[in-house]
C-alpha cells in the first residue's frame, strides 16, 4: 500500500525541497507524482530539453527512500508550440479557439500536436528510463477533462471524415445507416459532412451525433496509446496509468477501451469541490470509486485525493474534523491500493492558489496533516492486509457508454437533462448513482462495471441494468443466459429498442427484452423534475424523470402509479418475471435513491443477499484479507451515531475483524 502526495518542485525553492521531503516521510507518506504540468520547463525551446530540475530532485527523492510517478506534460503546452503551429487548439462547440494560458487546449486530431507528443514523451521516457525513483508513469493529466472530450476544429472535421469513410466505406452505406433521407441531408462527397457543432435551431442527426462521439472517444484513446507505446519502448517493467476525473462518467470517451493498454485505473477524487456547499452524498462517492475498480476489476489508484479546499475562483464547503480522513478511509475501503494527496502545499501564485492543499501557503503543519497522519497511522494495518485481495460482491451495476453518449444528446427527459458545469451533461451519470445508492444505503458491497461481451458473470447473484436502451445482441444474448442459469436482471425503463445504428426497433418497449421481462410499454411520460406517486404494497414510492404504463403478459406486478393527478393512477410501475431458474425486474421509471432502498429490499430478499439499513449517512463495507475479514463501518454524518453498544462520532469509522464474510 502507497501513501503519496502530488508535488510540484517548480513551484517552490530548491531550499525547499529537502525540508518537503522530509514533512512528508514524517507524515507516513513514501511517494510523489511529478512533472504532469512542466512541458515548458522541460523543453523550453523545440527539441531543447532541461530536465536538470527533475534530476535534482529525484536524485534527493531516491536519496530519502521515496519514489516517484511521473506525468507526461502534455495537458498543457508551451507558448512557442502555440505560435509555430496555431492549428494545434481545439475548438469548442461554439467555435471559440482554445488558446494558450490556461489547459486542456489541444486537438487530439492535430499531426502537429502528435509529433511534438512523441518528442516530449521520448526525450522523458529515455532520459529516466532505469531510474531507480522511477515506479510509475501517468500519460498526460485527466486527458478530456474540462470539455476537451469534444474537438470541433477542421483537424477534428478531417479526421471525422476519415473515420467515417473507414466504418462505411461508401456514402450510400453511411446515407441509409445514418437516415439521411429524414430532412433529406443525402451527402455525395465526404467533404460535405459537418460536425454537429452548434446551431441556432433544431438538432443534427442523432446517428452521426452518436458517431462523432465514437470517434471524438478513438481520437482520444489513439493520443494515449501513442504516449502508452513510446513508454513502453524505454521503460518496460514500469506500470503506466492515466487518471480520471469526477465524473468519471461524464465524458464521451470508453474508459474502458482507454484502459486497456494501460496497467492500472486512476481517479481523482474530490467529494467536493468550487463552490458547492454540501459535498457529494456518500453513494455518489461509493459509486464512483467502484466505477474505477470496475473498469479493470482490480485495485485502483487515487492519483489526487481530496487534501484541502479546492477552487478556481470560488470555494465552497470546509469539511469538518474528520471527514477528510473519513473520505480517504472510504476510498481504500473500496479498493484503493495507492493514494495521492493533491496536493502537498498549496502555490502561492498561478490558476490554482485557491487549491489548498495538505499545507497551506506557508509551511506550517496544518489539522488536515495531522488529520490525514492519524488516519494513515490507523488504517495501515488493514489497507496492507486488504489491498491484494479483491474486493467482494454478490450484485453487480452494469453501465454503458454507448448509452451514456446517447442520453447525452438525446435525454428524453428534463429529468435526465443535469449541467452542473457547460461542459457536463451527467444525467445518464446520476440516474446510474442513484440506482448504485439503492444497494449502497442498504450496506450490501456491489460492483459498478462497464457493459463488456467479454465479461464472466456467473459470480453474481444479481445484475442491475438501468438506461439500456441502446443494446448489444451478443450482451442481450449473455443477459438471457445469464437469468436462464438462476441469475436475477433489474432491468430499467426504455430498455432495449435502439439497435447500434441508432434505429428504434419495431417491437414495443423492452424491445431485446420483450420475452424477458413479460412486459409491454405503449404508453410513457416524460415527467420532467416532477415527481409521480407511486405505492409497492405498504410502501408508498415516488417516481421521476419518466413514467411507463406496464402492461403485463407473463409478469407479476409489484407496484403501480397512486398519483391522483394522473390518469394512469392504478396502472403497473414494476414488474417481476421468472424467466428459465431466474427472474427479471422491470422498473419502467426513475425512482428517487430512498425509493430505490425499499425496492432493493424486496430483490435482495428474494436473491438470498444479506443486507442491513443503518441510517441514511452510515455505510458498512465488508473486505476480505490474507490474513483477516473486515467490517468497515462508516459514520458520514454530523450527527453521532449508536449501532448497538457502539458509539460512531461524527465522521468516525470502525474497522473490525470479523470471522467470515
Ligand atoms: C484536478 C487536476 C489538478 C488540479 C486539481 C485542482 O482536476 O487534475 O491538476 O487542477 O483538479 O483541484
Amino acid at each position: 500500500m502507497i501513501f503519496g502526495v502530488d508535488y510540484y518542485p517548480e513551484q517552490w525553492t530548491e531550499k525547499d525541497w529537502d525540508e518537503d521531503l522530509e514533512i512528508m516521510r514524517e507524515m507516513g507518506l513514501s511517494s510523489v507524482r511529478l512533472a504532469e504540468f512542466a512541458w515548458g520547463l522541460l523543453e523550453p525551446k523545440e527539441g531543447k530539453y532541461d530536465f536538470r530540475l527533475f534530476d535534482a530532485i529525484l536524485t534527493k527523492i531516491h536519496k530519502v527512500g521515496m519514489t516517484a510517478i511521473l506525468g507526461t506534460p502534455t495537458a498543457t503546452f508551451p507558448p512557442w508550440l502555440f505560435k509555430k503551429y496555431p492549428e494545434i487548439a481545439q475548438v469548442s462547440k461554439d467555435g471559440i479557439v482554445r488558446i494558450i494560458g490556461t489547459r486542456r487546449q489541444a486537438s487530439f486530431s492535430s499531426p502537429a500536436f502528435r509529433q511534438a507528443t512523441e518528442r516530449i514523451v521520448t526525450a522523458m521516457a529515455k532520459h529516466y528510463a532505469g531510474h531507480p525513483a522511477v515506479v510509475g508513469w501517468q500519460v498526460d493529466n485527466e486527458p478530456g477533462h474540462e470539455g476537451s472530450d469534444l474537438d470541433y476544429s477542421a483537424l477534428s472535421e478531417k479526421n471525422f471524415r476519415l473515420w467515417l469513410k473507414n466504418k462505411y466505406k461508401d456514402l450510400m452505406t453511411l446515407n441509409r445507416s445514418w437516415g439521411n433521407i429524414f430532412w433529406g441531408v443525402l451527402y455525395s462527397d465526404w467533404s460535405e459532412i459537418p460536425l454537429p457543432g452548434a446551431h441556432v435551431a433544431s438538432n443534427f442527426n442523432p446517428a452521426m451525433i452518436q458517431d462523432f462521439f465514437r470517434f471524438q472517444s478513438d481520437e482520444l484513446v489513439s493520443y494515449i496509446n501513442l504516449q502508452v507505446t513510446i513508454i513502453r519502448k524505454f521503460s518496460k517493467n514500469i506500470p503506466i496509468t492515466t487518471n480520471l476525473y469526477p465524473s468519471p462518467f461524464l465524458p464521451v470517451t470508453d474508459m474502458h477501451e482507454l484502459f486497456k493498454k494501460l496497467d492500472y485505473v486512476s481517479w481523482d477524487n474530490y467529494p467536493v469541490w468550487g463552490n458547492q456547499t454540501e459535498p457529494y452524498p456518500h453513494p455518489l462517492v461509493s459509486s464512483t470509486l467502484q466505477y474505477t475498480r470496475g473498469l479493470k476489476n482490480k485495485p485502483y489508484t487515487i492519483m489526487e485525493q481530496f487534501s484541502g479546499v479546492q477552487g478556481h475562483d470560488t470555494l465552497g464547503y470546509l469539511p469538518p474534523p474528520g471527514q477528510i480522513g473519513l473520505w480517504l478511509t472510504q476510498a481504500v475501503v473500496h479498493g484503493a491500493n495507492q493514494i495521492y494527496f493533491f496536493r502537498y502545499r498549496t502555490a502561492r501564485f498561478g490558476q490554482e492558489q485557491l487549491c489548498y492543499g495538505i499545507l497551506d501557503h506557508g509551511k506550517r503543519k496544518t489539522h488536515k496533516y495531522f488529520e490525514l497522519k492519524e488516519t494513515l497511522k490507523k488504517i495501515k494495518e488493514f489497507a496492507e492486509d486488504v489491498e491484494e485481495v479483491p474486493y467482494p460482491a454478490e450484485i453487480a451495476l452494469l453501465h454503458d457508454i454507448e448509452n451514456s453518449r446517447n442520453y447525452k444528446h438525446q435525454p428524453l427527459s428534463d429529468g435526465l437533462k443535469f449541467e452542473p458545469v457547460p461542459f457536463a451533461k451527467v444525467g445518464y451519470d446520476i440516474e446510474i448513482a442513484t440506482w448504485f445508492a439503492g444497494t449502497s444505503i442498504l450496506n450490501v458491497n456491489t460492483h459498478s462495471l462497464p457493459i463488456n461481451t467479454e465479461a464472466d458473470w456467473s459470480s453474481y447473484k444479481v445484475l442491475s441494468l438501468p438506461l439500456y436502451t441502446m443494446f448489444d445482441e451478443t450482451i442481450v444474448e449473455k443477459l438471457k443466459s445469464f437469468v436462464n442459469n438462476g441469475g436475477t436482471l433489474v432491468l430499467g425503463y426504455r430498455a432495449g429498442i435502439k439497435d447500434k445504428n441508432h434505429w428504434m426497433v419495431e417491437d414495443p418497449v423492452p424491445g431485446r427484452f420483450l420475452e424477458m421481462a413479460g412486459v409491454e410499454v405503449f404508453q410513457f411520460e416524460a415527467i420532467g423534475n416532477s415527481e409521480v406517486k407511486m405505492r409497492m404494497g405498504i410502501f408508498p414510492l415516488k417516481a421521476k424523470k419518466f413514467c411507463e404504463i406496464l402492461e403485463p403478459t407473463t409478469a407479476k406486478v409489484i407496484a403501480r402509479y397512486t398519483d391522483s393527478k394522473k390518469f394512469y393512477k392504478g396502472k403497473p410501475a414494476i414488474t417481476v418475471n421468472e424467466y428459465g431458474k431466474g427472474k427479471v425486474y422491470y422498473v419502467g421509471t426513475s425512482l428517487d435513491p430512498l425509493s430505490f432502498v425499499l425496492f432493493y429490499r424486496k430483490v435482495l430478499k428474494a436473491s438470498k443477499i444479506p443486507f442491513g439499513f443503518l441510517g441514511k449517512n452510515v455505510e458498512r463495507q465488508f473486505r476480505k484479507g490474507k490474513k483477516f475479514n473486515y467490517q468497515i463501518t462508516m459514520n458520514h454524518s454530523n450527527k453521532p451515531k449508536w449501532l448497538g453498544f457502539t458509539r460512531l462520532k461524527p465522521f468516525e469509522f470502525h474497522i473490525k475483524k470479523i470471522n467470515a464474510y
